[in-house]
């Protein structure tokens, strides 16, 4: 039964209805006994300060924060973690007795997948990254932390691409789709942060086949369809591949003890959306 000691955590984008965060977290409350409801709103961008306000309003407890509102939420919090801030992208929020604080999970979530899938040892690895939005903001952010050999960022847009390598702190390089078949093949990591690849447009990837080598990790943060033509490509090259789906679970494994001060169980909540994904 849900009644006024419900804790309400709410997923703030538009449009939210295809989202799996709401199987997922709820089927993990219910796991853990804890009386927490997970729901989607709605909100197109007009009325985003409002839904903002009305999540201290009415006691919300949490939130995940969706497209296209990641960025312009923040300018309705009170305070943004420094992670955050650095990434410019707020994906979950607490609050905290009437204080509204800002996260994002999105970096640690992916990295966190990685080495526990992959379990590959990033020390002195080189990193490419395709894609300069706002996944390889938070995912370069993340890779920074940890003692890389490089991050090279490929964009159709240099300014993009350029702007996240002048906020990383390790050695980093923003090039091109006609330059990368010079750094490609030396890469130990390749990151698809685009979303080419994803239904319906199965049959795109952005590099070639051949390029891909066996020594590499190949990963995508696309998870619909689990498998993208980057992933395939990159099993019948004998390369290891790394899926979108553990950045999903991760993210939300994260906000989940942000919201809730309790480790959830990362299989059961990757079942549940294996699941729902099975069902659609
Ligand atoms: P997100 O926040 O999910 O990362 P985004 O901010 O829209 O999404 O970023 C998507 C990234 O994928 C962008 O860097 C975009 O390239 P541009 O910056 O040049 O627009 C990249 N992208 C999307 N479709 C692409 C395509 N068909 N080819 C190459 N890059 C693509």
């Amino acid at each position: 039964m849900i009644n006024s000691k419900t804790g309400i955590i709410g997923l703030i984008g538009h449009p939210v209805g295809h989202s799996l965060s709401p199987q997922m977290h709820n089927r993990m409350f219910k796991a853990l006994n804890i009386d927490y409801r997970y729901v989607a709103f709605d909100v197109e961008e007009s009325n985003l300060e409002d839904a903002i306000k009305g999540i201290k309003a009415l006691n919300i407890r949490g939130a995940n924060i969706t497209i296209p509102h990641k960025v312009n939420v923040m300018k309705y919090l009170d305070i943004i973690s420094s992670e955050a801030k650095a990434i410019g992208a707020v994906n979950t929020i607490v609050n905290q007795n009437g204080t509204l604080i800002g996260h994002n999970t999105d970096g640690e979530g992916y990295v966190r997948s990685l080495i526990e899938e992959t379990k590959i040892d990033l020390t002195d690895k080189g990193v490419i990254i395709l894609g300069a939005g706002g996944a390889a903001k938070a995912i370069s952010y993340t890779l920074g932390n940890y003692p890389l050999k490089e991050i090279i960022i490929c964009n159709r847009n240099r300014e993009k691409s350029m702007k996240i390598k002048n906020n990383l702190e390790i050695d980093a390089l923003a090039i091109d789709y006609d330059e990368i078949i010079h750094f490609i093949k030396k890469a130990d990591i390749i990151i698809n942060t685009t979303s080419v690849g994803m239904t319906p447009n199965l049959n795109q990837s952005l590099i070639k086949k051949e390029w891909i080598q066996s020594h590499q990790v190949v990963s995508d943060i696309v998870y619909n369809p689990l498998e993208t033509k980057l992933l395939k490509d990159a099993s019948s090259r004998g390369a290891t591949v790394h899926s979108g789906l553990g950045m999903f679970i991760y993210q939300g494994v994260f906000a989940f003890e942000k919201w809730t001060e309790i480790s959830p169980d990362p299989e059961l909540m990757k079942n549940s959306v294996l699941d729902a994904i099975q069902k659609d």
